[in-house]
């Protein structure tokens, strides 16, 4: 445990189960910090302040957050985890939240818009992420797991999480943008690198025009300009493509879509957002699932020697059952959130217009009355039909629920399948690993070293 846990362990009194009463016209209670305090807690120390926050103040809290100590009341219950995937999108609005992401992913990007903006997005949308079309991408994903995993060298440990954003990444830029000319693929390579590292502190200070010109803001400008030409002319050159209906990759898709029963086609601009959407959005977040995976199996003979039998008979659910265990034991992403447009009751509380609501992620995950024994491992709880409703939701949900989540779980089952079927994995001698924050994500704080043998 460290200072921070350990404080925030001794928290007292214990109210976790219980839903306070509220008075009429009040939010569920929370701390009375400072609300930059606050912000600071729930983005830098989530993994001690929310369940310490859930331990204090019971099943509803209210967290204050910048700019303006505007109320984020978490939930931990499955019952009111529905009730917010269920509200209407036309006032629990998603959009508004990700508006930090506006400068890279551009103003139409799906995870930007609302209401109908969104629902015609996320129908053009959708059809490159089917059943069909994944089993069309699954090819891509073997190709590019199998030359990044033949190139491990064994015996020496190395950072899990480093390989499979390399993987990932990969994958990406074949899978959406259909690029595979070697040389192409080299221009793209540095240019989506920097545009999916660029960091929260650059964004945050976007509306200063002026910082444009200088130092970091500079160097992600000219990027983004360097990496909007080359991600133009592909477009263009995709149009005008006379195989255009036979490509499986998700932009050649995307250009066939829309046009019929009086939906516009994707434009240009409009494609140009998504794809860069799809990039963010879609790369580090399954490498992290990934990296856990490996970490959790190199931790366990049993775990792993299963898994491999599994990767042998070619057994896909249980290496879906163990990302997804993965993903519950280690959510990527620790909650949701919708702002409230209109006054909303959640769980029989009446929440004021202007409120932020969400579900915890990491608490859902981690309730005993969820997921028995929620502390170990165990991709079995998955193998027996899905655990209850609202009680496994690392991709969120209701109409906002993540476009990529078949995608991610389709890539990492492919990956595990390259590694296990190749490898013995384990992790460093005394090697341990916990969560650490990373822009809005929660990654493996030490890369999720392993080692591999050949097996
Ligand atoms: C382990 C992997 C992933 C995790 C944990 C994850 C998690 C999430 C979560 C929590 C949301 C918000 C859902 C909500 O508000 O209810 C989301 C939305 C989204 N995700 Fe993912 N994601 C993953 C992989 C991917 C992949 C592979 C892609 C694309 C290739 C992707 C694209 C998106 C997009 C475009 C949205 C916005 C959806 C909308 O607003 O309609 N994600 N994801």
């Amino acid at each position: 445990m460290t200072v921070t846990d350990e404080r925030f362990a001794k928290m007292k009194p214990f109210n976790a189960g219980r839903v306070p009463r509220i008075p009429t016209g009040r939010l569920p209670p929370g701390p009375h910090w400072p609300s930059l305090l606050q912000s600071i807690a729930l983005v830098r120390f989530r993994h001690q302040f929310v369940p310490a926050m859930h331990r204090r103040y019971g099943d509803v809290f209210t967290v204050r957050i910048m700019p303006k100590g505007s109320a984020l009341v978490l939930f931990t219950r499955p019952e009111h985890a529905k009730e917010i995937f269920a509200g209407d999108p036309e006032h629990f609005h998603a959009g508004k939240g990700n508006a930090i992401l506006g400068p890279i992913m551009g103003e139409h990007s799906l995870l930007l818009q609302d209401s109908a903006e969104h629902r015609r997005a996320r129908k053009l949308l959708m059809p490159a992420f089917n059943g069909a079309a994944l089993r069309g991408y699954r090819d891509v994903v073997v190709d590019v797991a199998g030359s990044e995993v033949s190139r491990w060298q064994t015996g020496a440990a190395f950072r899990s999480l480093d390989r499979m954003n390399a993987l990932t990444l990969e994958v990406i830029m074949r899978v959406v943008f259909g690029v595979t000319d070697e040389e192409r693929l080299a221009r793209l390579r540095p240019l989506v690198n920097q545009t999916v590292n660029v960091s929260p502190a650059v964004l945050l200070a976007w509306g200063y025009p002026f910082l444009q010109r200088f130092g970091p803001w500079k160097t992600t400008v000219d990027n983004q300009h360097r990496l909007d030409e080359v991600m133009y002319a592909e477009i263009a050159e995709r149009r005008a493509a006379p195989d255009l209906a036979e490509r499986a990759d998700v932009l050649s898709r995307l250009l066939s879509v829309g046009g019929s029963d009086g939906e516009p086609p994707l434009a240009d601009e409009e494609l140009r957002d998504q794809l860069v959407t799809l990039l963010l959005a879609g790369h580090e977040t399954t490498a992290t699932a990934l990296s856990w995976a490996l970490y959790e199996l190199g931790r366990d003979r049993a775990q792993l020697a299963r898994a491999q039998r599994a990767a042998d008979e070619g057994d896909d659910d249980y290496l879906e059952a163990v990302m997804k265990e993965s993903m519950r034991l280690h959510p990527v992403i620790p909650m949701v959130v919708r702002h409230l447009m209109r006054p909303a009751t959640i769980g029989g509380i009446d929440h004021p217009a202007g409120t932020n609501v969400g579900p915890s992620i990491l608490i859902a995950h981690a309730r005993a009355e969820n997921h028995p024994d929620p502390d170990a491992f165990r991709p079995e709880r998955f193998l027996h039909g899905s655990p209850p409703p609202n009680t496994w939701i690392p991709f969120g949900g209701g109409v906002r629920r993540c476009i990529g989540a078949g995608f991610s779980l389709m890539e990492g089952v492919t990956v595990l399948q390259e590694v296990l079927k190749r490898y013995d994995v384990a992790l460093p001698a005394g090697f341990t690993d916990r969560p650490m924050v990373r822009n809005i994500t929660s990654v493996p704080r030490r890369g999720a070293r392993i080692v591999v043998h050949h097996r």
